[in-house]
């Protein structure tokens, strides 16, 4: 492997993203000169970066956040055509590589996902991601949907109550909602400072000694951009995009992400044996071999040192696999098959146009309507609904996840 010269271009110091566990991500994904890889999540380039410098490779960065793409823009222009920015999801990747020509299906040598928000999107009171700033309560990444304050204050106590502690994993959801659906009944909830003061009063500050608005906040952003249902498209859009031997590496920040990655690689990796001889015929039933190998059993978390230095990577756990040579589980037109375990629906809602209740309503749908995006938390039947488990169906996309807000992206 050659190593080329450094990417060298302006960046504001403002901006800055410390790329986390990047040795560990460029290690696993073997940069090669004449590689093709996709960097998912370009956030500020970090490992956009990396994998030019690693050798002579060429890179396809995606990112919803036209900020992201912004700067993404610029080091385009600083690497001569061995970048190419591309706006948009990763439920749109495959349709974007395609778009661009460049063979998307089975083409790659490396995809990399580094999951949740950038430092610059959290340290931006603007954007409204963070308790810890007072700002407009959006959290969209794209501008795309409704808003973090479309959903609390049009979403029934309920509905709300369930998000907070499916997708926060928030044990005191319901005393969270309560609280949420009485104040606003004075006023809306329009801020995220007001919002963390609502959630601070309401649950006491934990032994782990996170903000009490932390869990909160994880909710709503996750609805908010259906990052469930779009890192579900993400993982199936790799399968199909990856070569033999290509490599898979996902960075994930909280126990709902790493789960569905989990899921999806135990499924791929274990493949589907044939069914048993005496079994009734199924005709929509296929063998499948692993399409995946797992280069690592456990997840990869970062060191001591890098916890130190950038705090932020505290709950990162990588996981990385190699593609095989065999045929993906997911086709692209939503036949995809895992284990044959649960029954998901697979028809996400569509949220049209418009905003307030009715928007905010099918921004929370797949939350009170049933089918999962992942384990749920102990004790959820508590709140009255039975839970298929989602690893496997959540990788059943298109359609997964639309209960979040927005525009439909279907699986390109
Ligand atoms: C943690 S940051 C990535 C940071 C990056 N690795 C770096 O070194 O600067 C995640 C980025 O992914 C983007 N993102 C998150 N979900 C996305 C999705 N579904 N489609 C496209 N981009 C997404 C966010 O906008 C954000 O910029």
């Amino acid at each position: 492997m050659s190593v080329v010269a450094r990417v060298e271009e302006p960046m504001d110091s403002d901006t800055a993203h410390i790329p986390v566990l990047l040795t560990e991500v460029v290690a696993g994904l073997k940069p090669a000169d004449r590689g093709r890889y996709v960097d998912a999540t370009f956030g500020t380039g970090g490992y956009s970066r990396a994998l030019l410098d690693a050798a002579d490779t060429q890179v396809w960065a995606l990112d919803r956040d036209p900020e992201a793409v912004a700067i993404g823009r610029a080091l385009e222009a600083a690497t001569g055509g061995r970048l190419t920015m591309i706006e948009g999801r990763f439920g749109s990747l495959t349709s974007r590589l395609d778009a661009l020509g460049v063979g998307a299906a089975g083409g790659f040598d490396g995809i990399a996902f580094d999951l949740g928000v950038s430092s610059p999107q959290l340290d931006t009171p603007e954007r409204g991601f963070s308790f810890r700033f007072d700002g407009p309560l959006d959290m969209r990444m794209d501008a795309d949907g409704p808003t973090a304050a479309e959903l609390v204050n049009s979403l029934p106590e309920a509905r709300l109550a369930r998000l907070i502690f499916e997708l926060g994993e928030e044990k005191r959801a319901r005393r969270v909602a309560r609280a949420i659906a009485t104040a606003r009944e004075g006023r809306a909830i329009t801020r995220t400072g007001q919002l963390a003061e609502i959630v601070r009063a309401a649950v006491p500050r934990g032994q782990d000694g996170l903000d009490p608005a932390t869990r909160t906040f994880q909710a709503l952003r996750i609805a908010v951009n259906d990052e469930i249902g779009e890192l579900a498209r993400g993982l199936a859009a790799a399968e199909r995009l990856l070569k033999p031997g290509g490599r898979l590496a996902v960075v994930s920040f909280h126990s709902l992400e790493d789960r569905v990655v989990k899921e999806f690689l135990r499924a791929r990796a274990i493949g589907q044996p044939a069914p048993s001889r005496h079994a009734p015929p199924d005709p929509r039933r296929r063998e499948r071999r692993p399409s995946f190998r797992l280069i690592e059993r456990r997840p990869v978390a970062p060191g001591a040192a890098e916890v130190a230095e950038n705090p932020r990577a505290r709950s990162a756990r990588l996981r990385i696999a190699e593609r095989t040579d065999a045929a993906p589980f997911d086709d692209g037109n939503g036949n995809g098959n895992g284990s044959g375990r649960g029954a998901g629906n697979g028809h996400g809602r569509a949220s049209g146009g418009g905003h307030g209740r009715d928007q905010a309503e099918a921004a929370a749908g797949r939350v009170a309507s049933g089918p999962s995006y992942g384990r749920a938390p102990r004790g959820s039947q508590r709140l009255g609904q039975r839970h298929a488990y989602g690893g496997l169906q959540v990788c059943r996309a298109p359609g997964i996840g639309d209960w979040a807000g927005g525009r439909r992206e279907g699986v390109g």
